[in-house]
């Protein structure tokens, strides 16, 4: 069989990314290898994310550019996936003239199938039906050679309908798929080197919820840390309504997990909170963060922050910068609010400028820098665990690793080390990275 050339662009989140290597995995099968060079190609796939505007823009902006390639390449295959696919279906063919493919986030196993088809019949294919079961979900992607680090999805979809987000629409439903799957999964990444699993689902903290046998998240991490060979246990992301005190003591009793979470507030104020149907308060957020603090008092917290949510006044954006200045996160991801089609959202009252946004966004981001800069030098002088992940950007003479906090340190070292644990002194803080000095091994 000649080998046909596969390239394929992913936007969004990692969830995507996922996506995109199970895609390439099924594909594999049928005679397609993967290439980085989209003029190469045989077939090309989009996974698009519809997260926020500029997602959706970003998404057909490459689009248009790789339908050029098809004047060249009449035979060219191109496909349109993800969750930007998911929302407009058919309409992506009004919108774009010679788009052979577009499906959605339920749709990725039949990808041999709807190729096979296309290349019996040049047909145009439109796949954006839910299912009550994710058949890709079990595609197991092998780790790339060397990989330390993987992604685990633990569960797809979500039920939480915040009143701004396009993802329980674009996903479906929550669904976890059974431990036995994921610690076969994992076991297997182990086999092949990886040390570091990274457990993906829009909602970690109500993992099991829909499975009959009464599994949580809990219990799946306590048995992911039986396994041998994983050193290093993450999640993401974590949804503050359902952050456990049982979940909360694991960061001090399961040594793997390391100390680090990602727990998106969203807003500082109560009445954007409710508006925003996100199901907790200021108080009671607080109260978890103290928890995290006083039960592993090293952890990392990250977070999310939308600015300029409909009915958000200069009041209610004071309260959350208020809140910032109380928990002072290690880092935060900020973005200006952006309407989406569906959402409870888009019939609110009260909708902020653009300028009035941006402007909350930039002192938001100032502030950020500010605390995170800060954190960054209190580390210094501390001693740091690091996973060896490769070479740093910076310099040919350094290695990179990330601690257990999940910050990036630079250090002097030879290739050597690559997937080994180490221990650093962080000799400086910088905004973005750190500066270490290997003191052993
Ligand atoms: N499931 C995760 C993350 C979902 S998307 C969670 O619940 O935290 C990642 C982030 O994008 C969200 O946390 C939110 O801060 C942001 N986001 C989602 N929809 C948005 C919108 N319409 N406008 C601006 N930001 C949005
Ligand atoms: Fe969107 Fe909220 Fe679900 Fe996160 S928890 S994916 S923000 S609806
Ligand atoms: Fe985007 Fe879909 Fe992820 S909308 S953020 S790709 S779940």
């Amino acid at each position: 069989m000649k080998n046909k050339y596969l390239y394929i662009e992913t936007f969004g989140c990692q969830m995507n990314v996922h996506d995109s290597e199970q895609m390439a995995v099924l594909l594999a099968d049928i005679g397609y290898k993967l290439v980085e060079n989209s003029q190469k190609a045989d077939l090309i796939l989009i996974n698009t994310c519809s997260i926020r505007e500029k997602a959706e823009q970003k998404a057909f902006s490459e689009l248009g550019r790789l339908m050029k390639l098809k004047e060249k390449n009449p035979n060219l295959i191109i496909g349109f996936a993800g969750c930007l696919a998911q929302h407009l279906g058919v309409k992506v063919h009004s919108r774009v003239k010679n788009v052979d493919l577009v499906f959605g986030t339920h749709n990725i196993h039949r990808l041999p199938e709807m190729i096979t088809d296309i290349q019996k019949e040049r047909k145009k294919i439109t796949r954006i039906d839910f299912s009550s079961k994710i058949y890709s979900l079990n595609i197991f992607v092998p780790p790339s050679e060397g990989s330390l680090c993987a992604f685990v999805s633990i569960m797809q979809g979500c039920d939480n309908y915040c009143a701004y987000c396009v993802v329980p629409y674009l996903r479906g439903p929550e669904m976890s798929r059974t431990p036995g799957d994921i610690l076969d999964e994992i076991q297997k990444l182990s086999r092949c080197g990886v040390k570091e699993v990274t457990l993906l689902g829009q909602n970690v903290n109500s993992y099991g919820k829909n499975l009959k046998h009464g599994s949580n998240f809990v219990s799946l991490i306590k048995k992911i840390s039986d396994i041998d060979g994983i050193d290093r246990i993450r999640f993401t992301t974590s949804h503050p309504k359902d952050l456990s005190d049982e979940l909360i003591d694991c960061f001090s009793r399961v040594p793997k997990l390391c100390e680090h979470i990602h727990l998106p507030v969203q807003s500082g104020s109560n009445s954007i909170l409710k508006l925003m149907n996100r199901g907790y308060s200021t108080e009671e957020y607080l109260r978890k963060i103290d928890r995290l603090r006083s039960s592993c008092p090293k952890i990392s917290i990250t977070s999310d922050i939308i600015v300029g949510f409909p009915g958000e006044t200069q009041k209610d954006y004071q309260e959350t910068i208020d809140m910032m200045e109380k928990i002072r996160f290690d880092s935060v991801f900020s973005f200006k609010y952006s309407e989406r089609k569906g959402t409870a959202a888009q019939k609110l009252q009260g909708k902020v400028t653009e300028t009035e946004k941006r402007q909350r966004l930039k002192e938001l981001q100032a502030l950020q820098d500010r605390h995170t800069q800060e954190k960054n030098t209190e580390l210094e002088e501390s001693v740091q665990e690091l996973l060896v992940e490769g070479r740093s950007k910076n310099s040919e003479q350094d290695m990179m690793g990330r601690t257990r906090s999940w910050k990036i340190v630079n250090f002097k070292g030879g290739p050597e080390l690559i997937g080994k644990l180490v221990n650093v002194e962080i000799t400086r803080g910088y905004l973005h990275s750190l500066r270490g000095k290997m003191i052993d091994r």
